[in-house]
């Protein structure tokens, strides 16, 4: 692999050309017509090189990165399913491409009404009697979920309703949200079998109650076994139940969480339904809500009568818009073609299949591993590294490192919290047999090279372009523009 890949204008030579434009053919603008002061005084220092040195280029930094398309990447809870490419030749069909989202109502039907099928085909799939697709990833959707929820409570005297209940297994992103909601966090312990301790649920419950955030499957991809007890529970007390949905591609087409009682739920569409997320695209979290809290979703809102498809904004009790124009249409026509493609058998064998990889992929792993809560699990499991002998510090890390320099992108790694040193890994269903073996091999063979030859895991990766990095530093200050030693013509930027 070239490291130093260097700046196009390294390979700059005058003449060469990648593209040629097309003639002008609008007149020129007058002289004058830009006043001086505005005009460049020289040329601007762009690279001229040959396509070959252009595509090259491009290339090899791709390659410089990790990704579904490259590489295994088992990471727990973030689901990185392969995404096929027939989504993308999909969304850049002129239908989807050309529309401009103040376009007219009467020229953009068709994608109203595939933006309308979306909804009802989640509504489906999840039990709900409503969804919006407006909010733009999960964490979004999340947010949207407790203002229609403290919406509802306020119109029913419930104002002084502040607390939420959160597992203490949760996603980072629930108690943010109660917080950005202004409302508290309040943490319910697990009990030994990783799911909500329903004692701790009980005392916890009361008048100050809005709400409980649930995730299920949990995030050590564990199905809440008492989920409708849960409901109950939250709604004797006058409070909701609200379900993290993130993990839904684990139940897709075999469970539908309005019917264990859950009353607001957002699905990630970037995991459950193949689009590309990350780096690589923008999320989308539709919520689904039950009759009762419905006239508080967000607008606007795709409706359909007689044939004919309107975007309404006439619902007095919404909590509003949560976002510009109508939802990331991209994400949701992607999400709407693998639903189409797939369709409701399809979609069943989807989450039938990822729950019977992360079983394999379990049993393969706890023979190295071990993995705490040991028993059939839903899309993802959880194992802790803090056995592998020799590395005193950070076990779970050094390990993921090493996996890079094997070619594989880490699990999700020190999360959940409740588990030491761990890893959170999940295959998807996209992955065959033979790729998880693989996984399960390079793992054994770091346990034998934590045994036998540590350094090789706390100096790696030593394979890839970058190595050790500060990485809190590089979250905080990224360095955003390339600079090599001996480059003397700097580009814009610092
Ligand atoms: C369990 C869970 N909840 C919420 C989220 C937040 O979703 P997003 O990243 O789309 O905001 C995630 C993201 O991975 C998650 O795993």
């Amino acid at each position: 692999m070239i490291i130093d890949e260097g700046l196009l204008l390294a390979r700059s030579k005058p003449g060469l050309r990648a593209v040629r434009l097309p003639a002008l053919d609008v007149p020129p603008l007058p002289a004058g017509a830009i006043p001086g002061k505005l005009l460049r005084r020289e040329p601007p220092k762009l690279p001229e090189v040959s396509e070959v040195d252009l595509a090259r280029h491009y290339t090899r930094l791709s390659q410089k990165n990790f990704s579904v398309d490259t590489h295994f990447y088992p990471l727990g809870s973030c689901t990185m399913k392969y995404n096929p490419k027939i989504n993308e030749e999909f969304v850049r069909d002129p239908v989807v491409r050309r529309a401009h989202p103040f376009q007219d109502e009467s020229q953009i039907q068709p994608l109203l009404g595939m933006l309308h099928r979306t909804g009802r085909w989640l509504e489906n799939l999840s039990g709900f009697p409503a969804v919006s697709l407006q909010p733009s990833a999960g964490a979004h959707g999340e947010l949207t979920c407790l203002m229609v929820i403290r919406a509802w409570l306020r119109d029913h005297g419930g104002a002084d309703r502040t607390d939420v209940l959160i597992p203490d297994s949760a996603h980072g992103t629930n108690p943010a949200t109660a917080a950005l909601c202004g409302l508290n966090a309040v943490e319910v312990p697990s009990d030994a079998r990783g799911l909500v301790d329903l004692d701790r649920l009980r005392a916890a419950v009361g008048p100050k109650t809005a709400a409980m955030m649930v995730t299920n499957p949990n995030t050590l991809g564990l199905f809440e076994e008492h989920i409708v007890e849960i409901a109950k529970i939250l709604h004797d007390a006058g409070a909701f139940l609200f379900m993290d949905g993130a993990n839904f591609n684990a139940i897709l087409g075999r469970a539908r969480p309005h019917d264990f009682g859950v009353d607001a739920m957002h699905m990630n569409l970037h995991k459950t339904f193949a689009v590309p997320h990350g780096g690589g695209g923008p999320g989308c979290g539709p919520v689904g809500v039950s009759s009762a809290l419905a006239p508080y979703l967000p607008v606007p809102h795709v409706e359909e009568e007689g044939g004919i498809y309107r975007l309404v904004y006439d619902r007095p009790k919404s909590i509003g818009k949560v976002r510009g124009f109508f939802g990331s249409v991209g994400a949701i026509l992607r999400s709407y073609c693998y639903l189409r493609i797939l369709g409701d058998e399809g979609i069943r064998r989807v989450s039938d299949h990822a729950v019977l990889n992360a079983n394999y992929l379990r049993k393969l792993v706890g023979e190295v591993l071990h993995v705490p809560y040991d028993r059939a699990c839903m899309h993802e499991f959880v194992a802790t590294l803090d056995r592998l002998p020799n590395l005193p510090e950070r076990p779970a890390m050094q390990a993921a490192k090493r996996l890079l320099d094997l070619g594989i992108h880490p699990p999700t790694t020190y999360f959940p919290l409740i588990v030491h040193e761990c890893w959170m890994i999940e295959p998807t269903e996209t992955e065959s047999k033979e790729q998880m073996e693989g996984f399960a091999d390079a793992v054994r063979q770091i346990a034998r090279e934590a045994a036998e030859s540590p350094e090789l895991l706390t100096s790696a990766p030593r394979n890839l372009p970058v190595t050790r990095l500060d990485e809190v530093r590089a979250a905080r200050e990224p360095k955003l523009t390339w600079f090599s030693a001996s480059q003397t013509v700097r580009p814009g930027g610092r």
